[in-house]
């Protein structure tokens, strides 16, 4: 089931002669969203792509469960809030950005100070702004997927999608060239699967937040000020995972050495916090599953039950709709114990 969250505000404008700019950008869009009658696709325009007035009438047509919203003068953050935030259901939703640079990074500059990157919601972008590409590099965080054309000729567009690459840093990688024909196929899928993706870490070093607790981990710090995971049982795992999923790790111990919780004016403490603000990509330790961490991070599947303890999963879902996700953070936390 599809909702329109806002109220459609279309202005008629027309801008001579694109009509063919309009008919090779909604076959563009709807080639690479290949669309499924689950999705909801939401459009954020301005008005600087030629075309960009037709494509938004066809969508409205064609597609029940698009939300338009208009980015002119400035983007709408509340209406996009909305737009990011409002999930019932497992589906997937689109974003699509046709915007200039600047209200591109205006938009993405949100995302981030709102902690909504979500492995649900995928980004296309499609622009001419020159500066486009580069704005996406400096204001796109992990956990969002994003998918970039960027045209080549008259009618040929080149592919992109979004990774981290073995530095850590965001990039885009060529997925494929889209001609306009029906041959149009892409080498790698434009949004790949995480749960794939994240099986292989290029041999990225991931920050892991941790403080000493017997058996499962002791941290040690040597004279340099380095800090090493030195035993336990969780050493262990993150071995393991390091070895299976490719990467290195540097250990942090979070300031006030504690585990973390979500405080009332809504600061995260500990190495939920350090997880929460991104100073760690993952934390290891006995973690507590409870509803409150896990509406700022994501638990993995839990490894350790306490015998004498009833474990109850929270509400996911109802967390999970605020989209609050970080998809590396999969591997974040470890054991569950209910005291
Ligand atoms: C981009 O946005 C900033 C801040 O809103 C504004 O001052 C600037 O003039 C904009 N630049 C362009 C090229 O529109
Ligand atoms: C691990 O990452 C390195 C560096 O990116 C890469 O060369 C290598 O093929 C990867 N190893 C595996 C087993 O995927
Ligand atoms: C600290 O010392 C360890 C062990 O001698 C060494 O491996 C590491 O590179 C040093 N780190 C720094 C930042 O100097």
């Amino acid at each position: 089931m599809s909702t329109v969250l806002v109220n459609v505000r279309y202005e008629p404008f027309t801008l001579p002669g694109n009509d063919m700019e309009a008919g090779l950008l909604v076959s563009l869009v709807l080639f690479l969203l290949q669309p499924s009658q689950h999705t909801e696709v939401v459009i954020i325009h301005d008005y600087t792509l030629p075309g960009v007035n037709k494509l938004v009438e066809s969508f409205s047509e064609r597609w029940a469960a698009t939300t338009i919203l208009t980015a002119t003068p400035a983007p709408d953050l509340s209406q996009l809030l909305v737009a990011l935030t409002s999930f019932h259901t497992n589906d997937l939703r689109y974003m699509v950005l046709l915007c200039s640079a600047n209200t591109t990074w205006t938009v993405f500059d949100m995302v981030s100070r709102h902690n909504l990157e979500s492995r649900r919601v995928r980004w296309l972008v499609v622009g001419e702004d020159p500066y486009l590409a580069d704005t996406l590099l400096y204001s796109v965080r992990e956990g969002s997927m994003v998918g970039l054309t960027k045209r080549t000729t008259s009618d040929i567009y080149k592919i992109y999608s979004s990774y981290i690459n073995h530095n850590n840093q965001m990039r885009f990688q060529e997925v494929g060239t889209w001609t306009g024909s029906n041959e149009s196929r892409l080498r790698h899928p434009l949004f790949p699967d995480i749960v794939k993706l994240y099986r292989d870490f290029l041999g990225r070093e991931l920050v892991t937040s941790a403080v000493t607790h017997m058996p499962f981990i002791q941290v040690k710090i040597l004279k340099n000020g380095t800090k090493v995971a030195e035993r336990g049982i969780d050493v262990s795992i993150i071995n393991t995972l390091s070895s299976h999923l490719n990467f290195t790790y540097r250990v942090m111990v979070p300031a006030d050495r504690k585990w973390g919780v979500v405080q009332e004016d809504g600061t995260v403490t500990g190495m939920v916090g350090d997880v929460h603000y991104r100073r760690a990509h993952l934390a290891v330790n006995e973690i507590t599953i409870t509803d409150s961490r896990e509406a700022v991070v994501d638990f993995s599947y839990p490894y350790f039950f306490d015998t004498t303890s009833i474990v109850s999963r929270g509400p996911t879902e109802k967390t999970r709709s605020l989209a609050i996700f970080h998809p590396f953070s999969f591997l974040v936390s470890v054991h569950v114990v209910i005291r």
